[in-house]
């Protein structure tokens, strides 16, 4: 699969970001363009192997099966053109490009993403052809049983197809990414909008996890889509299924460098596991809070990394004076958000807190509502 380029670096990571850039591409605003294979020091899958399947685990099985008989055919096949007006080109994409489009009909603004039928076909993008099968198959499922975190393919009349390209019609998010959100607002999101964020991406992840049973795999600001609804308020949501995994299966996960879990750098790739995604997800809130990433890679390489487990070992006290050493601005809240980041981000995944016991201690936080 192909490997993913990070937009980003520690220094100069989420603030050097222009949102203003009307296209972006994969081979831009790259820091570090290829993904290192070497043996990651984090746990070994092998010492996973005997332990009980979490609940997560246990309850997706089941429900595998429905999404397993999806029929992904094109039941309405309408060329793009015929349905389809040409915005703008939001981003290039390896495969094609992701714009907004009007429909003609009903003039509705709508994101699309665009997938070239030779380059899903030649034989160094078959894994990526199977990604596109993944993202569409999840995107449909999404669709028949939908959580307001996770985006979903629009209904099969607003679907079109060519003999040239396969694409994948959605809502639009008027607001663009989080990434252009913590750019514009970076270190000074006010303190129970981050928890609204974090709440709202751990529902969309129980979802994901236990009803589809699949893990995200590349959870990054990139990848969550900012909107406020009719009464005004921010919702956030999941997109960008193409690295999306089966939990449970050996899968490598190639998401970008600073959100990726330390197992997933191991030569063997892991078992797919929920608490992969809650590694991401502990690194994207720690951006959205401080405006900018904990570290670069998790990695034992990585001195942000390492000496969040060896010098501070995941204690908040020792790390809150660590990150003021390091140039991060003091947050009023950082007490009730910085225990369970750590615990988030800890190398044995086992260590991980579950979403349901996130959830419970993010509901508790009352000072910050
Ligand atoms: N529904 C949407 N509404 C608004 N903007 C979107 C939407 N979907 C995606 N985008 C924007 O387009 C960007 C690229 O989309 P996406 O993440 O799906 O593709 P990608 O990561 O480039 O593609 P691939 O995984 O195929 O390489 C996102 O980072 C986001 O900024
Ligand atoms: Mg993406």
């Amino acid at each position: 699969m192909e490997q993913k380029q990070e937009r980003t670096n520690i220094q100069a990571h989420v603030l050097s970001h222009n949102a203003s850039t009307p296209v972006r591409s994969r081979s831009q605003n790259v820091s570090t363009p290829t993904r290192s294979k070497s043996k990651c020091s984090g746990e070994s899958s092998l010492s996973r192997s005997n332990m009980t399947p979490s609940p997560d685990t246990v309850a997706c099985k089941s429900l595998n099966l429905a999404f397993d008989k999806l029929d992904l055919r094109n039941t309405s096949p309408v060329r793009y053109d015929n349905l389809y007006k040409t915005v703008k080109v939001l981003s290039k994409t390896i495969l094609g490009n992701m714009a907004t489009a009007q429909n003609r009909k009903n003039n509705k603004i709508r994101a699309v993403k665009k997938f070239n039928k030779v380059k899903l076909q030649r034989r160094h993008n078959i894994s990526r052809g199977e990604s596109f099968h993944v993202e569409l198959k999840l995107m449909k499922w999404l669709r028949a049983n939908p959580h307001e975190g996770l985006i979903a393919a629009c209904p099969e009349h607003e679907q079109v197809d060519d003999p040239t390209d396969k694409y994948i019609v959605m809502p639009f998010a008027s607001h663009g990414d989080l990434l252009t959100f913590i750019d514009k607002h970076g270190g000074k999101v006010a303190d129970d909008v981050v928890r609204d964020i974090f709440l709202q991406l751990v529902s969309a992840l129980q979802h994901l996890h236990q009803t589809a049973g699949y893990l995200h795999g590349d959870i990054s600001p990139e990848n969550i889509l900012v909107s406020y609804d009719e009464t005004g308020r921010l919702r956030v949501q999941l997109c960008d299924y193409g690295l999306a995994c089966k939990i449970g299966s050996r899968h490598h996960c190639h998401g970008k460098k600073s959100y990726m879990a330390p197992e997933h750098y191991s030569t063997q790739p892991p078992k797919a596991k929920p608490s992969a995604d809650i590694f991401s997800l502990a690194a994207v809130m720690f951006v959205l809070y401080y405006g900018k990433p904990a570290f670069e890679t998790a990695r034992q390489t990585d001195v942000h990394y390492s000496g969040l487990e060896h010098k501070c070992h995941y204690r908040a006290s020792a790390y809150s004076s660590w990150l003021r050493a390091w140039g991060y601005s003091k947050k009023h809240c950082e007490w009730a958000l910085l225990p369970t980041i750590l615990t988030m981000l800890k190398r044995n995944s086992r260590k991980r807190p579950t979403l349901k016991s996130i959830k419970e201690t993010l509901e508790g936080w009352k000072h910050w509502a």
